[in-house]
């Protein structure tokens, strides 16, 4: 059996080209298995993962937890508002107690970036990363590159514009290595305020100007502002905002061509994406959400595959 380089999702950074495809390889079988009558496979019976959630979290809790009761593992959640990490308790001792219930496997999603890494280092158990802070967020960037490649079949060559809030956005770090592994070309489309200074060191072009970027992008990836990262006034007003790097009907048609359109969730609708572009032929948002469970389903297995415990 093909295994991954490495035994941990810690970011898209430390993975090479063939994880990916091997990665995407498993998600498409396991793709198949969900659109069954019968949507779980025993695989992973003998395998107990933890979900720690630091972070609220609606879409990326669901899809793992999902994922791993069709592979048929055992499942524990937690979710820090409930816990003592409010009474003082660390990161590591808080993990240290979870493991000491025979948990194989942690997702963690977490405010501080780095946080993933800082746990394989200090933990003994296999890591995935659901996103630390403002840093990576992989399994995102993984559905969105699988999403992509459903549609078109490759990569290489293709135009993709990240447009929103890249300074704050941890989806869009881990798509720009994704994307530029797998051979495509990447265009980040933000207000100056919120694009990083040093981001073009990344091999991207920027620009600040929708309309250009959407005329010269394959699809565009349109991420939220991430209100909750932002401690003063990044662009004078939403309504503003939305003017500039909203993207509506009109804009869309004034192309003449046709664009795919991704989104991570949650959309604000209104804001970065208009109702009438979020629901039209043209988005592949709902797409994104299914094979996000797929994707996920192919990480956890194949991280277990290296663990030593049984895999039916
Ligand atoms: C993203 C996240 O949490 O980083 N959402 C997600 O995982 N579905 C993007 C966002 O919150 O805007």
């Amino acid at each position: 059996m093909k295994t991954l380089s490495v035994s941990h999702l810690l970011g898209i950074k430390y993975l090479q080209l063939e994880d990916l495809h091997l990665i995407f390889e498993t998600a498409t079988h396991f793709k198949e298995v969900i659109n069954r009558p019968i949507k779980k496979v025993p695989s992973l019976r003998d395998i107990t993962i933890a979900n720690l959630f630091f972070e609220n979290s609606t879409r990326t809790k669901l899809s793992f937890e999902l994922a791993e009761k069709r592979l048929s593992a055992d499942v524990i959640n937690f979710s820090a508002a409930q816990s003592s990490v409010k009474k003082g308790e660390t990161l590591i001792d808080t993990v240290n107690n979870i493991l000491a219930m025979k948990v194989d496997m942690v997702v963690i999603r977490h405010p501080n970036p780095g946080a993933a890494h800082f746990l394989s280092k200090h933990v003994k158990s296999c890591i995935i990363n659901a996103g630390d802070g403002t840093h990576e967020h992989p399994t995102q960037a993984l559905l969105d590159a699988y999403s992509l490649l459903e549609k078109w079949g490759d990569l290489k060559g293709k135009r993709i514009a990240i447009v929103g809030d890249i300074l704050h956005s941890r989806v869009a770090l881990s798509n720009i290595y994704a994307l530029q592994m797998l051979g495509a070309e990447v265009r980040l489309c933000a207000p100056k305020s919120l694009l990083p200074k040093h981001i073009k060191e990344l091999g991207v072009s920027t620009s600040y100007d929708l309309e250009q970027t959407l005329r010269w992008c394959d699809a565009a990836n349109m991420l939220r502002v991430q209100n909750e990262r932002m401690d003063l006034g990044y662009f004078p007003s939403t309504r503003e905002y939305s003017q500039s790097f909203g993207l509506n009907g009109n804009l869309l048609k004034k192309l003449r061509k046709e664009i795919v359109i991704l989104h991570p969730g949650p959309i604000n609708r209104g804001v970065e994406i208009t109702s009438e572009v979020a629901d039209s032929s043209q988005a592949i948002i709902l797409d994104q959400v299914e094979n996000g469970v797929a994707i996920r389903m192919a990480i956890i297995y194949l991280l277990a595959a290296k663990l030593n415990i049984p895999i039916q």
